[in-house]
């Protein structure tokens, strides 16, 4: 279906009028939710519109694997909006597998979807995937796991929707630092760590890794890194990780800092396990302020955790889908778009469930 060059002239006015409100506060020249779509300046938003459906049209939703607490959230949120708004989606499970969604893209193209919304199971396929659907001329939004800007600039109807995860890192950091002895509960002049990480291909898992301990460091805090664990985002990996380390280095262990809250909340039940209570004898701080965390913030049994806002950022996905199928075009550079994370507390907990 071909739109009209009324409706044309609208998207790209639209479009302008989007571009000018840009102006996020990040290096990739994406902005927040709040005006964050950043489509190349309008200039190069092309007046014909490619076969945009008019009153919905199919979409093709690929998840790097349905049994992830965070992406189930956000599944749930990216399937209603798209219903909502009288799409036709079909969400498929890669189930940690790149070469099972490679097959389920390709098939989406063959059945001719309007548009694609990929998770792609591993950072490193960011390549394939984007010469797979620029070969196909698919819109697609990719979120949660970004490639490097130079990986996207190899297609101009590509954007990439998620959050900054350098700021998730530094909020990690700043709610140790907002504790009563800033995380040095010993008093021995250094903050005493260990770190459960998330699967480390990911630039989530590297960032808020490297940005939490950053923060305590850039507020002159010597720290000690007990140890270091890939827990793949999983909540028994975290919970054996978090048990090891307690029977191994004991009272030492001030922090633990969690890639994400179902490793935290794993975490979390090793502490209790081990007799520690959490604000008195240890510190535990997460990302994502799934439900079950919220509860244990307000409990007093996790620190704190950071809002990865997985309705803002569906929401943003499809926005961005339909700017797409409106016909725009994004230059290399201007192709990540950010929701921003936000710093979760006993406090302002109660705001965020659900
Ligand atoms: C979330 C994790 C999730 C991961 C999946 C991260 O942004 O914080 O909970 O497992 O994305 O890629």
């Amino acid at each position: 279906m071909k739109k009209t060059l009324a409706l044309a002239l609208a998207v790209v006015m639209s479009l302008g009028l989007l571009a000018g409100c840009g102006g996020g506060n990040n290096s990739t020249g994406g902005g927040s939710s709040a005006g964050g779509s950043q489509p190349s300046g309008g200039s190069s938003v092309t007046a014909s519109i490619p076969d945009a459906p008019e009153g919905g049209g199919t979409v093709g939703v690929c998840i790097y694997k349905f049994d992830d607490a965070f992406m189930t959230t956000y599944r749930n949120a990216l399937t209603e909006i798209l219903k909502g708004k009288g799409y036709q989606v079909t969400t498929v499970d890669g189930n940690n597998d790149q070469s099972k969604q490679n097959e389920q893209i390709n098939t989406f193209i063959t059945q001719g979807v309007d548009a694609l919304i990929i998770n792609p199971c591993m950072t490193s396929a960011a390549d394939s995937i984007i010469a797979t659907v620029k070969a196909a001329n698919i819109p697609t939004v990719l979120i949660n796991r970004e490639p490097t800007a130079d990986q996207m600039a190899a297609y101009d109807r590509l954007v990439y929707v998620g959050c900054d995860a350098a700021q998730s890192g530094t909020f990690q950091g700043e709610l140790i630092l907002e504790t009563p002895n800033k995380g040095d509960i010993n008093g021995d002049g250094k903050v005493s760590y260990i770190m459960i990480q998330g699967d480390p291909e990911n630039i989530d898992a590297q960032l808020r890794t490297e940005y939490s301990v950053g923060a305590l460091k850039d507020a002159g805090i010597e720290v000690e890194q007990l140890d270091l664990q890939r827990g793949d985002w999983d909540r028994e990996k975290g919970q054996t990780i978090c048990a090891n380390d307690l029977a191994q280095f004991g009272d030492q262990i001030e922090v633990v800092f969690c890639n994400n809250d179902d490793m935290a909340i794993g975490a979390l039940q090793s502490i209790q396990a081990a007799g520690r209570k959490v604000n008195e004898d240890i510190y535990l701080v997460g990302v994502d302020a799934l439900d079950a965390a919220l509860n244990e913030v307000m409990n007093g049994n996790m620190t704190g955790t950071v809002l990865n806002d997985a309705v803002g950022q569906a929401t943003e996905a499809v926005n961005q889908m339909e700017l797409l199928l409106g016909g725009a075009t994004y230059s290399a550079g201007n192709q990540s778009v950010y929701v921003d994370y936000v710093k979760v507390t006993p406090d302002n907990a109660s705001e965020f469930v659900k």
